[in-house]
């Protein structure tokens, strides 16, 4: 449609009409065609509410897509198509590693490319919109959410934002194979106080703009269609009815004209965070902060109509957002093909097939972390061992995290089955050693309470330890379960359930050749776990190939290359813990004895395993290491240059990252920034050069005028292998 076509539209419609639009229906109230169900009339939708309804969330299946579609554009005055929109998160069906897990490839491109994946297959179902990617700056492990996100790093999380919108909306959202991408949740959600989901967020203005702001900003330049609005509140005032952010940021300073949507209920929300007494002041509120969309609630539905007509919402604003809803329609096709092309795709052809299968293969092998690997325990020989796998998650099918609803436990292959196809010539066993989760603790899921199978706990353990006892290396399959992260997944003990801390203690005491794999939403406490094993291999919630991904790295059939996009933290009392904490006036010096310093008594200052971090099976050497100039000016870009050699036995892939530090400043400087990463594959005695540009852009910060720029004066530039490098050179920059 033409935009004056649109406009003409607009100017035809009812008032009903275009509020209408502004509305997004849960799925699960439409039971067949456009007919309500019990729980929609329970939250005060009306008939003509749902008729009207500009879009609706999670009804899954090209056929349920069309029924719902036709009807409601049979009923709908004007016959506009409904959005379907759905949280496709890592993966349709062909599901890969969660977006933590993603975030340690350091490969944005791999990530973009899963995206049109994922793209594809929700596409092909029906689907217009995903409610993904989550951009938001996460430091905080016991938050259940940062399994969402590419982790602690504001630079990483921009690369991977742009990246994967680039993915989802491929050239043109008319396209067949693409979908809208909704960013969210702007903003900061990522730091709720004490990592408590839907909690307080306190940020001071600088960390807002400097760290958190990035990736949403980087999200809108790569031309998101949609923006979310977060939980939280923002400087005190609710994201979903704060003008500031939504209109003054978001829309005139970053240039965004796509939907902005509510989060589910959050314009409600603003009732019970006291900043509104009833609905119609919550209505005004968030239709004059901008947002155009309300999520699941009938606010919008049942105030607006009466809030035009005494004055109090103007038409215009009702106009302006139903015109981006019709305008975000119209870019999708949907007047012309109101089913995105899905009706002439068999999507059977598109879902789990064999080039997916293999992109989410090479996804979980690359997002696998190695933390440790003692007296190279691994990789594992093929031959001549007898090997125990033992623990809840050795044979076990629940590996795609919490959000992927589509995801079928027949589509995935178990660690054991992936084993199996490898481990031809050596005595392989299996055990589960222990349930999964904590009788005492019941945990209650998105569908309600997760039950586990009723196990005989003795039974379990003996088998396990006579397989342990037998074996020459254990390797222990542990973790969290699924639904211990994501949304309302916080916890304060991020240790694994103690019936899996019960289990790995009494293998270690009848085996000590232990290599431990980790299935988690989250960096986890793992002193107990790291103390008793040889190897540590981070897993994630590695997706439907993720049996696979972690055979084929312990016996070595690929090295692993992933390093982590969050810290592990020493233990939960450290947390937050991110590598780009600022300096302080007292600055721990590595002395104990001198007690006035910024420490604790009972534990070490550094995580445990540090951002950055990431083991493969052979060693890289850093040499020549150079700078192309030592002074940065603003028309003079320097070069970083440095040499790597592979100098092990088996090739390998390095991410070798260029941190910078500021040394002083108008305002307090981070430790380091990331400022750049760069893979490099090499073969044994390979070498290779890496290179960095380093220019006055990436010097900039909010200054103490809150101006946004560089400060003249010295820097380091920091290379190496994660964020802990020592390895620096000095530059200065001039004006
Ligand atoms: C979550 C969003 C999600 C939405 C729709 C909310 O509870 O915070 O991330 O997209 O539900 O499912």
């Amino acid at each position: 449609m033409k935009r004056d076509e649109l406009q003409k539209l607009l100017k035809d419609m009812s008032l009903e009409e275009k509020i209408g639009q502004l509305v997004q229906i849960p799925g699960f109230m439409i039971e067949k065609g456009a007919v309500l169900t019990g729980p929609a009339m329970e939250m005060g939708f009306t008939e003509e509410d749902l008729f009207n309804a500009g879009a609706t969330l999670s009804v899954f299946g090209f056929d349920r897509i069309k029924e719902i579609q036709d009807d409601f554009m049979a009923h709908q005055p004007h016959h506009i198509p409904l959005l379907f929109m759905g949280d496709i998160i890592n993966g349709y069906r062909s599901v890969f590693p969660i977006p933590l897990a993603q975030g340690c490839t350091f490969d944005p491109a791999l990530a973009g490319q899963l995206a049109a994946m994922s793209a594809k297959e929700s596409s092909a179902s029906g689907l217009h919109v995903t409610f993904s990617p989550m951009v938001d700056l996460v430091r905080d492990a016991r938050w259940g959410r940062v399994m969402e996100s590419t982790g602690e790093d504001t630079y990483l999380n921009s690369c991977f934002a742009k990246a994967v919108i680039e993915g989802y909306q491929g050239k043109d959202v008319a396209d067949a194979d693409s979908v809208a991408a909704c960013v969210k949740h702007f903003a900061a959600y990522g730091a709720p106080e004490g990592g408590r989901d839907y909690n307080t967020v306190e940020l001071s203005e600088r960390t807002l703009l400097d760290d958190y702001l990035p990736s949403y900003h980087a999200a809108v330049d790569a031309g998101t269609e949609m923006v979310m609005t977060s939980f939280n509140t923002i400087n005190r005032i609710p994201a979903s009815g704060n003008a500031f952010y939504m209109k003054d940021v978001l829309r005139k300073q970053w240039g965004f004209n796509g939907v902005l949507i509510s989060d589910w209920a959050a314009i409600n929300e603003l009732i019970t965070n006291g900043i509104c007494r009833e609905k119609e002041e919550a209505a005004t509120l968030a239709i004059n902060a901008g947002v155009d969309m309300d999520m699941c609630t009938p606010v919008y539905a049942s105030s607006l109509k009466k809030l035009v007509e005494d004055g109090t919402v103007s038409e215009d604003l009702i106009d302006e957002s139903c015109m981006r809803i019709l305008e975000l329609k119209n870019r999708l096709g949907l007047f012309e093909d109101p089913y995105h092309h899905a009706d002439n795709r068999n999507a059977d052809e598109v879902i789990l097939c064999r080039e997916h299968r293999e992109l989410c293969l090479k996804a979980a092998e690359e997002s696998i972390v190695l933390l440790k690997n003692r007296k190279e325990i691994l990789p594992l020989a093929k031959e001549g061992l007898e090997i125990a796998f033992i623990g809840p998650y050795a044979d076990n099918k629940r590996l795609h995290g919490v959000w992927s609803m589509l995801a079928e436990e027949e589509d995935t292959v178990t660690v054991r089955q992936g084993i199996e196809e490898i481990a031809q010539n050596n005595t392989v066993t299996f055990a589960k050693g222990c349930r999964l989760l904590d009788k005492k603790y019941p945990l209650y899921g998105f569908r309600g309470r997760v039950e586990e199978e009723d196990v005989d706990d003795e039974e379990l353990l003996l088998d396990a330890m006579t397989k342990a006892k037998r074996a020459d290396v254990v390797v222990m399959l542990l973790g969290e379960h699924p639904c211990h992260s994501g949304e309302a997944g916080s916890r304060a003990d991020i240790r694994i359930p103690k019936p899996q801390r019960r289990l790995l203690k009494a293998i270690a005491k009848v085996n000590s050749n232990i290599v431990t794999v980790l299935f988690h939403g989250r960096p986890l406490d793992i002193r107990g776990v790291d103390r008793r094993s040889k190897a540590v291999m981070a897993a994630w919630f590695p997706g439907i190939e993720g049996g696979r991904a972690v055979a084929r790295l312990l016996y070595g059939e690929t090295a692993p290359s992933g390093h982590l996009a969050m810290s592990f933290p020493y233990c939960v009392g450290q947390v937050p813990v991110h590598y780009d904490s600022f300096t302080t006036g007292r600055q721990y010096t590595g002395n104990d004895e001198n007690r006035f310093q910024s420490k604790y008594l009972d534990i070490p200052n550094k995580p445990l395993y540090p951002f950055g971090h990431g083991l493969t099976y052979t060693t890289f050497d850093y040499t020549d290491v150079e700078l192309s100039g030592d002074t940065v000016t603003p028309t003079t870009d320097i070069t970083l240059n440095a040499k790597i050699k592979n100098i092990g036995n088996r090739a390998g892939t390095e991410t070798v990252q260029l941190y910078i530090r500021d040394l002083y400043g108008s305002v307090v400087r981070p430790v380091r920034k990331l400022k750049g990463f760069k893979r490099i594959t090499l073969n044994p005695g390979e070498e290779g050069t890496v290179s960095f540009v380093i220019n006055r852009e990436m010097l900039r910060f909010t200054r103490a005028d809150m101006t946004f720029d560089a400060e003249p004066g010295d820097f380091y530039a920091y290379v190496g292998t994660n964020s802990a490098t020592e390895r620096h050179l000095k530059f200065t920059l001039t004006e």
